[in-house]
């Protein structure tokens, strides 16, 4: 067996239900869960009719470039969602099955696993540079491709923005690929221009790669201002894509987790070497799925309709938890990233009793981060996925209120 798999963690899921496995929720109480992260609105119905006239397909084999169509559909997207001037649909852009696989993918194509260090001295493993607390593949991604993940934290002072002025320059030296994940999981954090200008200005000192995770971009509460793009942002200050790569996805923007579908743009040379991987890899996209595809990336009307409903549900929810938790609204995505301190519980009890006493459950945020330079950055925190409809969302909401009074008493 590959000993590297010994070195994947839990998902967080799987601690959950470790933390859950002795508990019976208190009778009365219909489940309510705010905990995982998945889409819950109906898939539009021109997502659907796409698939179902798109099945004649399934008598190809599909290409894993893509087709032409799809490819054009990204290009134009990425246009006109980042004002990018021109994207070659031949080689800036690469259908793939979800940008999970894509993110896990990438690192097995990026890491020179020998490492780096001066000629003739013993090479020391790469860095994969991650966001903590972070979406749990990319920690995988790293240790299965060789490399050694670092973790720069997130600083709630600063809207959740990682501290990457704390990463020693013998860390930065040695990193390969940095993930940064943009509207952020958990926290919705958004990278401003500052920020990429950092990032960029570091990338290009050590030569690592930077993969964006925006596969949240469309989850956004502002229609007059959409989420910051890392593509977006390397033009607005003047670059091409050098050692830049954006991931996306419709399974967010529009309701089809099932379908498996998303993209990685930018850097040409980066594509060129991922393509090879891929054919390798063999998870090219199925010829219908590539076809509804084309069609969903055409059209924003569904992807304004699921925004709004969004909208209406952190309208409605977040006020009321904000009576008994530190929370507010985020920059984009469809998470409230809660600080739980005050109501005198750690994260992991505070999921616990409230499933217990309410039958609602949320994701204690330690699971969603690791210990890193003597703190995890998670802890004292809860997410709270806001994925199902508004009543139900406005009564979870109401049990957690009366939890936290509970608590107070
Ligand atoms: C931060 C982040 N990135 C990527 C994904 C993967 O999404 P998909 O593979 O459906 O595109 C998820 C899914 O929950 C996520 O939370």
């Amino acid at each position: 067996m590959n000993p590297l798999l010994q070195t994947l963690q839990p998902y967080p899921f799987e601690k959950l239900r470790a933390l859950f496995k002795d508990i019976k929720p208190r009778a009365g109480f219909s489940p309510i869960s705010f905990g995982i992260g998945e889409p819950k609105h109906p898939t539009p119905a021109i997502v659907r009719d796409a698939v179902v006239n798109a099945l004649g397909g399934l008598s190809a084999y599909p290409a894993t470039l893509g087709s032409e169509p799809l490819r054009q559909a990204i290009a134009a997207w990425v246009e006109k969602r980042y004002h990018l001037p021109a994207v070659d649909a031949a080689t800036q852009v690469l259908p793939v099955s979800g940008s999970r696989e894509a993110l896990f993918a990438l690192a097995q194509t990026v890491i020179d696993s020998r490492g780096a260090g001066p000629a003739g001295a013993a090479a020391e493993r790469p860095i994969v540079l991650c966001p903590n607390p972070f979406y749990q593949i990319y920690e995988g991604a790293a240790l299965l491709a060789g490399a050694v993940p670092y973790f720069a934290n997130s600083d709630p002072a600063r809207n959740f923005a990682c501290d990457y002025s704390a990463v020693p320059e013998e860390i930065w030296a040695r990193t390969q690929l940095l993930y940064v994940c943009t509207p952020g999981n958990p926290t919705g954090a958004v990278l401003t221009l500052d920020d990429w200008r950092e990032l960029f200005a570091l990338s290009d000192k050590h030569g690592f790669v930077i993969a964006s995770d925006e596969c949240y971009s469309e989850i956004y509460f502002d229609e007059a201002s959409p989420p910051l793009g890392g593509l977006e942002a390397a033009h607005r200050l003047g670059r091409g894509f050098e050692r830049l790569v954006m991931l996306s996805s419709l399974s967010k923007r529009s309701n089809v987790p099932g379908m498996r579908s998303g993209f990685v743009a930018g850097d040409a040379s980066i594509l060129k070497s991922f393509l090879l991987y891929r054919t390798y890899h063999g998870t090219a996209l199925s010829t219908v799925y590539q076809t509804a595809s084309a069609v969903a990336w055409q059209d924003e009307t569904h992807v304004r309709e699921n925004r709004a409903k969004y909208l209406q549900k952190f309208t409605a929810v977040t006020p009321m938890l904000a009576e008994v938790l530190d929370v507010r609204l985020p920059d984009a995505a469809f998470y409230l990233w809660a600080n739980v301190r005050r109501t005198g519980l750690a994260d992991t009890e505070f999921a616990a009793r409230l499933y217990a006493d309410y039958n609602v459950t949320v994701l204690p945020g330690s699971y969603l981060a690791r210990t890193a330079h003597g703190t995890n950055p998670g802890e004292g925190f809860v997410r709270i996925a806001l994925v199902a409809a508004l009543e139900e969302c406005v009564e979870g909401a109401r049990r957690i209120v009366e939890f936290c009074r509970s608590l107070a008493q």
